[in-house]
Order: structure tokens, then sequence, then C-alpha cells
């Protein structure tokens, strides 16, 4: 027998071996969650598909319920949300040890970005195209949250959002399904780490399922209208990578879809998530959204709302109360079966074992690791790369940017120069015992990096909003003393999350307006924009002399742009979401369909898709984001002209840094099928690679194009590639394509 044989006859004994053993672990926990399943009484069942507010924090309306702690004991009560830290958790897990069984409590918080070291909103975050940046601002998350008695994240919010007003496009990764999927496959690798039951991982919960980013009007909560080819080639993938990526918690949604609340939607929960795609893990409700069917007007009260969402696939009430209220009559009434109930229980009891909290159940309850994972300056570090790879160069006139750290006088103005906690983003966890301002201001950042020659000059100018102009006058006056002016401006932390959907998405106040003042002294002036969503600011792109898009930044917010600012770090950020001119064109994405009448901006345009008096052309498009450097793109090179279903294309392009600074490009893959059955997009990322490039150097990157790349759902929703011509488009941003080409599939 040949040596290489009996390597391969012992590389297969071994996976064989170990998926018996995984098989034979799952089996063996599966007989425990069933032991215990068998001791319960139906009040007892119930009592872990409830989960309650704790009062640390309120993150939904409210209900008072001065009874918690007597529910835990009794058994009535499967976890607590908003909840945090060693000391409180240990203390709510000691009351649940008292209740008969002793099952554990989960408790549950939202660390979307971040716990005590923030990062970027995500939605910032998304704009690196960075994947293992991304990974690990979530890893950094889990193991400061974990370490702080948390078990369970709700995030990532993978819903894809192409309307601005829309306030929580802020949590998610923008417009696209593609760059949408492998971000929500990365944050859940970041959130979940090796292996659920680590003490660094925690438990991540993909949100919300399902379309909740297409509320109409983009009014949070609102309801949800959409094809099911919109919903499975735009609005799902996003979830289902998330679930191949190992993902073991799910949440619904507020929204009704096509007339149907998700909490109830047994096509969503039953035929998508648990048939079709086999999920083994347990899904949520959103904050009381089983009770806000009765407002649906879908149910008529708390009776038919648990009904409606036991049988539609919510396992665990998040705070309405109705399943605790409801499920045991529906079951005596016979209208819900055991079955329904036990497979909701041993879904979120598998999780409780996973987790170890059988074993343990003050097993991420310990005080030292706690201190050391809230002290760790290496997330410290982590949180400043991935702000600055977040921040994005939109404009540059003169090559304004870099800031020479020679430079004589900065004036830095502007409301958030010294703002503490706008740089945090919506989502904020206070961690006891932390200083929750424990950031680097804008201020200080730039005061860390200047040398002793530079005089760094300062004035507010005004407020984030209101129409007071009272401090525009030392603004100017320092203005006039210096080389360059720095604007920091935008929203308030609190304008763009949940429930803050706004229909006008300008820069507030008067902003813009000292923004004029600034430029009328002559002045190069270079604007930071803060916020969580994109902005509409004609004025402010037409006129300042370079813009960066600093979204919300986190802890390391100051250092980071200090960083970009003066060049210690190249930006190479690229939108995910288009940027509108005005809000008239939302929804507006790139990857449209082609209309029978097409729209342009030509002035003599008639009776084509256009408006008549507006451009269809974003301000900024998806992926746009300027370097300080330049990129050269050219021979692109395609294997093959012609390709059958079961074969690959190998595509290869060369980019160049022709600037004079180091730098990382995006390279982005778009495709348009010429002729579908089903109408398609005029072109749809379908790979990209981000790449450094020293000053001067040229790298060939390559792609590889299967039928995946290929494929779309047809009218009967089968995932299928048509024969046909297809273009190939690769460059720097969705509109800034730089090489082009087109091959064949063939039968
Ligand atoms: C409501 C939000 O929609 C959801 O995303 C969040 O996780 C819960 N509240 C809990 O805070």
């Amino acid at each position: 027998m040949s040596r290489k044989f009996l390597q391969i006859i012992g590389a297969s004994l071994l996976l064989s071996l170990s998926i018996s053993s995984l098989y034979a672990q799952k089996k063996k926990l599966a007989q425990k969650v069933d032991s215990i399943l068998h001791l319960m009484t139906l009040e007892e069942k119930i009592g872990q598909l409830n989960q309650y507010n704790d009062d640390q924090a309120a993150t939904g309306p409210v209900t008072q319920d001065n009874d918690k702690i007597g529910q835990i004991k009794r058994g009535q009560v499967g976890s607590l949300l908003n909840c945090v830290g060693v000391a409180r958790t240990r203390s709510w897990q000691k009351v649940a040890m008292q209740s008969r069984l002793k099952i554990p409590l989960l408790f549950g918080q939202d660390v979307i970005h971040g716990y005590k070291t923030t990062f970027p909103i995500p939605l910032g975050e998304a704009s690196s195209w960075d994947l293992d940046a991304i990974e690990s601002s979530a890893r950094v998350a889990a193991t400061e949250a974990s370490a702080s008695g948390l078990h369970w994240t709700f995030a990532p919010m993978v819903d894809i959002a192409r309307d601005p007003r829309w306030g929580r496009v802020m949590e998610g990764a923008g417009e696209d399904p593609y760059l949408g999927s492998l971000i929500a496959a990365a944050r859940v690798k970041g959130f979940q780490g090796n292996r659920l039951g680590d003490l660094n991982s925690m438990m991540a919960c993909v949100k919300h399922f399902a379309a909740y980013g297409a509320a109409i009007g983009g009014r949070d909560y609102n309801s949800v209208d959409m094809s099911d080819r919109l919903l499975w080639e735009v609005y799902l993938p996003p979830f289902k990578a998330a679930l191949d990526a190992g993902a073991v918690t799910f949440m619904n949604s507020f929204n009704d879809l096509n007339g149907v609340p998700a909490t109830g939607n047994a096509y969503l929960q039953r035929t998508i998530l648990k048939g079709k795609w086999g999920f083994k893990g347990f899904v949520v409700s959103d904050w009381g959204s089983i009770g806000e069917m009765i407002n649906h007007g879908n149910v008529k009260d708390g009776y038919e709302a648990a009904l409606s969402a036991i049988t539609g696939g919510s396992d665990m009430d998040m705070e309405s109360r109705n399943y605790k209220n409801s499920l045991a009559k529906l079951v005596a009434d016979k209208k819900v079966p055991i079955a329904l109930i036990d497979d909701a229980v041993r879904r979120i009891l598998l999780k409780k074992f996973e987790l170890g909290l059988f074993d343990d159940p003050f097993k991420y309850c310990n005080e030292e690791r706690e201190k050391a994972a809230l002290n760790n300056p290496e997330h410290t570090r982590i949180a400043r790369s991935v702000a600055a790879k977040s921040i994005v160069l939109l404009k540059n006139e003169n090559n304004i940017l870099p800031l020479s750290k020679n430079t004589k006088t900065i004036a830095f103005i502007g409301p958030l120069v010294k703002a503490l906690k706008q740089n945090k983003g919506f989502w904020d966890v206070e961690v006891p015992g932390v200083d929750s301002e424990h950031i680097v201001s804008q201020w200080q950042g730039l005061k860390n990096k200047i040398g002793a020659t530079t005089n760094l000059l300062y004035a507010k100018g005004c407020e984030i909003e209101g129409d007071d102009k009272s401090g525009f006058g030392e603004a100017i006056a320092i203005a006039k003393q210096s080389d360059v002016v720095v604007l920091s401006i935008g929203e308030r932390r609190d304008m763009t999350g949940e429930a803050k959907s706004r229909s006008n998405i300008g820069i507030p106040g008067v902003q813009e307006d000292l923004l004029k003042e600034l430029l009328a002294t002559g002045k190069p002036v270079v604007v930071l924009i803060n916020t969580g969503r994109p902005l509409v600011f004609n004025y402010t792109a037409d006129h300042a002399t370079a813009i960066l898009y600093t979204w919300w930044l986190g802890s390391e917010a100051g250092n980071a742009i200090a960083d970009v600012l003066f060049g210690d770090v190249n930006p190479s950020a690229k939108l995910p979401m288009s940027f509108p001119v005005s809000v008239g064109q939302i929804p507006i994405y790139y990857s449209h369909f082609s209309t029978g009448r097409p729209a342009t901006d030509d002035k003599n345009r008639i009776y084509n898709s256009s408006y008549n008096d507006l451009s269809i052309f974003p301000k900024y498009e998806f992926g746009y984001g300027k370097s300080y450097t330049s990129f050269e793109y050219s021979k692109l090179q395609l294997s093959k002209k012609k390709i059958k279903q079961t074969e690959t294309i190998e595509v290869s392009v060369t980019i160049a840094n022709t600037g004079k600074y180091d730098g990382d490009e995006v390279v982005q893959l778009y495709l348009r099928d010429r002729v579908g059955s089903i109408v398609r997009p005029v072109q749809e990322l379908k790979d990209f690679k981000k790449t450094s490039l020293k000053a001067g150097e040229s790298k060939v990157i390559q792609f590889k194009i299967d039928k995946q790349k290929l494929s779309f759902y047809n009218q009967l929703l089968n995932w299928v590639a048509e024969p046909g011509d297809f273009d190939i488009m690769i460059g720097s941003s969705s509109r800034d394509i730089r090489v082009k080409d087109s091959f064949e599939l063939i039968n």
C-alpha cells in the first residue's frame, strides 16, 4: 500500500471519528436537555420562554413589574436583558438558583458597536470593507461583554437598508446584499469566537427577521410590502450568511411583511428559517412585538397574539408577557400542542447547556477576568485602527489633506470638537463602575498628534441644533489667524438610531451657515461629518475644501481622526450606501433594474424614467471613497470568454499605486446579466478585494467567477444561472468603473 493511500485512509478515519464524536456530543446534550424537560411543569416550561428587562436601562417601553424576583424564584423567567456587569448578573443568577430546578438565566444585551471599548457604528465600520477588522471589533466586544457576565448580544443587525431617513441604517451594513452577507458572517464569527461555551464567546442574535430595513417611507416600525423575489434576492441573503457562519439565535421584527407581522409569521420563521434553512437555535421576539400584533390589528388580544407568535415560530417573548399570561390557557384549550412549547424550550435549554451554564451558572461571573478584559490596551489599539479604517474621504481639493504636522496654526472649530459621548453613536452600554466617557475627544486626538510648534485654536461656533449664531464671530476670528480650518459638524448621537427616523436629513441647525462664513475668510476648510446615516449636504459637498465622513467612531475617535488628517493612516474606506442629492431621490441604490425607458441626466430627456427637476445620480455613489494616493487599473484578463455551468473563469486585473503615498484600494467587481427571464440589475457587486500597495507598486488582483455568482432567483424562486452574455466591470466604485469586458455562459 502506498504511503499516500495510507495517509488518505488515516485522514478520512480521523474525519469520521471527529464527526461521530460531534454527533455523540450532540446526542448527549439532547439527552441532557430532555432529562430536564421531563422534570418541568408547564409553568416552568413557559417560564423559559419569558424574557424580562432588568431596570438598569430601558431600550423599549417598560412595563412596571414589582415581582421579578418572585417570578425568577418560581422558575417563570428564562432570560433578562439590560442587566450588565459581573456583580449584577451574579446577583440575578443567585435568585435563579433558588428556583426548584435551578435553571440558569441567560443575560442578553444590545452590544452593538462595542461594550466598554466602543467602535464605529456598524454602518461606519462597514465602510472599511475590511472583514478582518470588522470581525476583530466584534471579537473585542464579545471578550469584554462575556467577561462582564453577558451571554448574548442582540447583534448583528443585518437588515439591508436603502432609505437613509430610517434611523436604523446606522446599525447595519448598508444597501448591498453581497457586502452585507460577508459583513454579517464576519460579525457572527467575531461575537461567537471559536466555540460557544468558550469564556470569551457570546451568542450572536441575527436581527431583525425579516425585511425590517424596508419600512415604508423610512419610518421605523412601519409596514413592509415587497415581492418574494426582492425578499429572497436582496433582504434574506445576509440572514442566511449569518446562519451559515454559525449564528445560534435570531430576533424577529416589529414590521409586518406583506400583511403578516414578522413575529407571527410562519412563512418566515417556520418555513424558511427553521424549515428550509434548518436553523436549530431559538428565535426571540423583538421588544413587546408579540403584544404589538394587537396594534397591527392582526390578532384581537393577548391570547391570540401568543397563539400567533408560538405557532409562527417565536420561541422567546421579549417583554410582552403574553406567553406568560396566555400560553398555559392555550395549551389547556388545545389550541397549542405541548410539543410546540417543548420544541421552543428545548432550543433555549440547549443553548444554556452549550454555554456551560448548567455546569456552572456563574461561569461568566469573575471580577478578575472582568477587570482584565475591560482594561486591555490591545482593545484600544484595535478600536483606533478600525476607526481610522472607517473614515471615508469624500473630497480633497488641491490635495489639502493630509495636513502637514508642521502646520503653524490650525483652527479647530465646531460643536463636535470637544464632545465626548457624541462620538459613541446611538447604542451605548453603561458598564457599571466604568467611566462611560472613556473616549478620546477629537480635540484631544489632534493635541496628541501635533508637534510643539503647531498652534491649535478652538471655537465651538454653534450648537448642533438651533439657530444661534452668536458663536460665529469667535470662530471667524480664529479662522483668520489660522493656516487651515478643521470644522467638525454633524448630528447628535441620538438623532440616528432606533425610532430616529427623519424626513429632513440635512446637516442640522446653522452648521452649514458657519461653514459658509468660514470659507468666506479664504482659508481652506476641512470638514468632518459626524453622523450615523448618509446625510444630504450639497452646500458642504460643493464648497468645502476637503471632507472626511467620520460617522461616529467610538472610544478612539479623536486619535483615529488625527491619524487620517495627518496622513499616518491613508483613508481607504468606501461608502456602503448611496448618498442622495435630495430626499426626493430616496430610495436610491446602485443595483437598480433596467427600465423600458432608461433614465438619463440628458437635458433633453423626455418620456424616460428620470426626474424633471433632479439628477438620477446620487451625490456619492455606493463604493465611493478617495485616497491620498491614486490607483490605476489595467490589463483586465479573463481566462475564458465562454464557460459552461460547471466551469470557472479566472479574472485578473493589474492595480498600480501611481501616487506618492502607500495606500489600500478596494477593488470592486460588478456583473451584469444582459438578458434574464427576470429583469436584472444594471450592475451587482459580486466580489471585491482590499489590497495594500506601496507608492509606485503594482499588483495583479485575481477573482473567480462561477455559477454561484451568475445565479439569481427566477420567477419560481429557483436559484438559476441562465445562459447568455454577462458584462464584467471592475473599478474603484460602482460608478467609477475602470476596466470592462464580457463573457458568455453556455449550457
Ligand atoms: C428593540 C430593538 O428593535 C432591538 O433591536 C433590540 O435588540 C431590542 N429593542 C432590545 O433592546
